[in-house]
This record gives C-alpha cells, sequence and structure tokens, in this order.
C-alpha cells in the first residue's frame, strides 16, 4: 500500500512522527489523559474523565491487541501485530511522538490537541490562551463531525456508518452550569 509505505520510510529516517489525524497540531508534546482528568474529574467539573474511561475511545488502543484486529492487519498485508502498525494506530492511539502514551488510545488530546503547553490552570482557564498553546478550537458542530471523521471514515476497516448527533449523545462530556 502507497501510503504505508510512506509512513514506513518515514519511520526508518527516524525522523517524524508517524502522520495521524490526531497529530495536526505540530510543535507542542502530548500530556495524556490521565494529566487532563486531574482537573477535568469531578461532577462539578463535568467527569470527563471517567466518561471517557467508560467510552470506546479508552479501549481504542486495547482493541488493536486482540487476535481479531491481528487478522484484520494481516487481511491488509500488514505484517506486524495490528498494536505495532502504523496504519492501524493512526486512528486508534498518538501514536509518533507521544509513544508513552499509545495505551490511552483515543484520549483526550486526540481531539483537544496536544496539551504539555496549555495544561497549567493560568492558560487553561482563558480560552484564547489555551487556544494559543494548543489548544483545538471548534468553529461549531459542523467542525466537530468533520473532526470525528478524520477517523470514522471509510478507511477504517471495520467502518460503520456515522450519525454525529446520535454517536456525540454516547460521548459528550459538557461543562454543568455553574450554579451560584
Ligand atoms: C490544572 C488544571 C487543568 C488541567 C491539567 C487541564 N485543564 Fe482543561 N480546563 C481547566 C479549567 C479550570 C477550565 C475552565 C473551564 C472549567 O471551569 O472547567 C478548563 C477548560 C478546558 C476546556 C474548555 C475550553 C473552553 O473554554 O472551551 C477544554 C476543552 C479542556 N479544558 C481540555 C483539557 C485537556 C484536553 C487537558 C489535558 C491536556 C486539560 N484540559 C488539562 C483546568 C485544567
Ligand atoms: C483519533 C481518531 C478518532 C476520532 C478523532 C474520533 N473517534 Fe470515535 N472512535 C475511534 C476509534 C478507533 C473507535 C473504536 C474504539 C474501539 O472500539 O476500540 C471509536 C469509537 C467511537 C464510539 C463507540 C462506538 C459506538 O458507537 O458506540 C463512539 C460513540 C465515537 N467513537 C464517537 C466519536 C465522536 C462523536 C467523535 C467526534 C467528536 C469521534 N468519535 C472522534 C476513533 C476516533
Ligand atoms: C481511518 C481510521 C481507522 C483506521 C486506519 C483503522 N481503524 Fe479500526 N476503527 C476505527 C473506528 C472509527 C472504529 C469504530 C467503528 C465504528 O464504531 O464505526 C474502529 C474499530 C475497530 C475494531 C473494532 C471492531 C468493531 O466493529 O467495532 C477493530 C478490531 C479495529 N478497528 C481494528 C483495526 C485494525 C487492525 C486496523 C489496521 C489494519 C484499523 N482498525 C485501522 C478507525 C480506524
Ligand atoms: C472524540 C473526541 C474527544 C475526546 C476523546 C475528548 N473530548 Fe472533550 N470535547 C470534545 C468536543 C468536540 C467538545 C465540544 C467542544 C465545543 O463545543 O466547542 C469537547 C468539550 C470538552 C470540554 C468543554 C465542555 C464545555 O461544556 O465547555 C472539556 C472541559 C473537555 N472536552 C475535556 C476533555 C477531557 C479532559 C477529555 C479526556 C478525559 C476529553 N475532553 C476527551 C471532543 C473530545
Amino acid at each position: 500500500m502507497k501510503h504505508t509505505g510512506f509512513l514506513l520510510s518515514l519511520v526508518a529516517c527516524g525522523a517524524v512522527v508517524v502522520a495521524s489525524p490526531a497529530a495536526a497540531q505540530a510543535g507542542h508534546a502530548y500530556a495524556g489523559a490521565k494529566t487532563c482528568g486531574m482537573c477535568h474529574k469531578t461532577e462539578k467539573q463535568g467527569s470527563q474523565l471517567s466518561i471517557w474511561e467508560g467510552s470506546k475511545h479508552s479501549k481504542a488502543y486495547t482493541t488493536l491487541t486482540t487476535p481479531a484486529a491481528n487478522d484484520i492487519a494481516k487481511a491488509k498485508g500488514i505484517t506486524t501485530p495490528a498494536a505495532e502498525a502504523p496504519a492501524c494506530l493512526k486512528c486508534h492511539a498518538i501514536a509518533g511522538d507521544a509513544k508513552a502514551l499509545v495505551t490511552d488510545g483515543v484520549q483526550c488530546e486526540s481531539c483537544h490537541g496536544p496539551g504539555a503547553d496549555y495544561k497549567g490552570l493560568t492558560v487553561m482557564k482563558t480560552k484564547a490562551t489555551a487556544i494559543a498553546a494548543g489548544l483545538t478550537a471548534f468553529a461549531d458542530k459542523a467542525a466537530i463531525e468533520a473532526k470525528c471523521k478524520t477517523c470514522h471514515n471509510s478507511d477504517s476497516p471495520t467502518a460503520k456508518p456515522f450519525n454525529f448527533e446520535e454517536r456525540w449523545e454516547k460521548i459528550k462530556h459538557p461543562v454543568p452550569p455553574k450554579t451560584p
């Protein structure tokens, strides 16, 4: 496969990270879901950590370690285990320069952008400074849906139809309105 060959040659150079839908913003490092969860876990904050932990996104790497995943990879001519294949990892984890975080699967920063530079409280509290430090801004619903479809698309060997409204209901994690 042409695309895979390209990725492998990049890896062989030792120079670059694996191209991934989550690695769109170069120049910032990843912090990991546990770090984000330190401030986004209480009910008052919106329980983002436990909502994510309860979602399939948190299991996306584990899925690649199953025999079923290896069979899918093999059928595509991939010679490594699925959990090591850039062609699978690009949608199932943050790969590349964030190797230590690969087991987080599809985590906060897969959607919100690499957070090492915006995770500090003073930066994070103000949306504009967070965006300047790497937080992804979503202009509207269409922009959110477009983000989902960087992975939920027909490049996935097990692709299912993607209805944004239904899927969003399963993973949404809003900050509750502040009560005075
Ligand atoms: C030190 C505490 C802290 C850490 C660590 C932290 N955040 Fe936040 N974050 C906040 C606070 C405070 C807000 C303001 C909203 C609120 O009250 O929950 C916020 C807001 C946000 C928002 C909403 C931004 C907006 O205004 O629309 C997102 C998205 C977010 N954080 C994601 C993350 C991600 C992803 C990480 C990990 C890379 C992270 N946060 C790490 C404290 C933190
Ligand atoms: C970085 C890639 C990526 C992005 C971005 C992404 N997803 Fe996923 N999503 C996955 C993978 C991979 C799985 C399968 C995980 C598994 O089963 O191991 C999945 C599974 C899901 C599931 C569980 C299947 C189900 O229907 O119960 C839902 C719901 C979902 N995604 C919703 C969304 C929504 C909504 C967005 C956008 C806000 C989104 N995803 C963005 C990769 C992604
Ligand atoms: C373009 C992104 C993308 C790529 C590339 C990708 N996946 Fe997935 N994968 C997904 C999404 C999204 C889901 C969740 C399915 C859904 O709910 O639509 C998923 C689900 C799965 C599942 C769970 C099966 C199921 O029906 O829920 C397995 C197993 C899997 N992928 C294996 C692989 C393997 C092996 C590779 C590499 C050969 C791979 N994937 C490459 C996006 C991707
Ligand atoms: C599959 C993509 C995806 C994942 C994974 C994800 N988020 Fe989000 N998150 C979103 C989207 C999309 C929004 C809505 C943004 C908007 O409305 O502008 C959002 C909203 C938020 C908000 C703001 C909510 C509000 O009401 O203002 C916070 C805080 C947040 N996420 C934190 C997290 C944390 C922490 C994690 C990991 C534990 C996480 N998110 C995982 C996509 C994701």
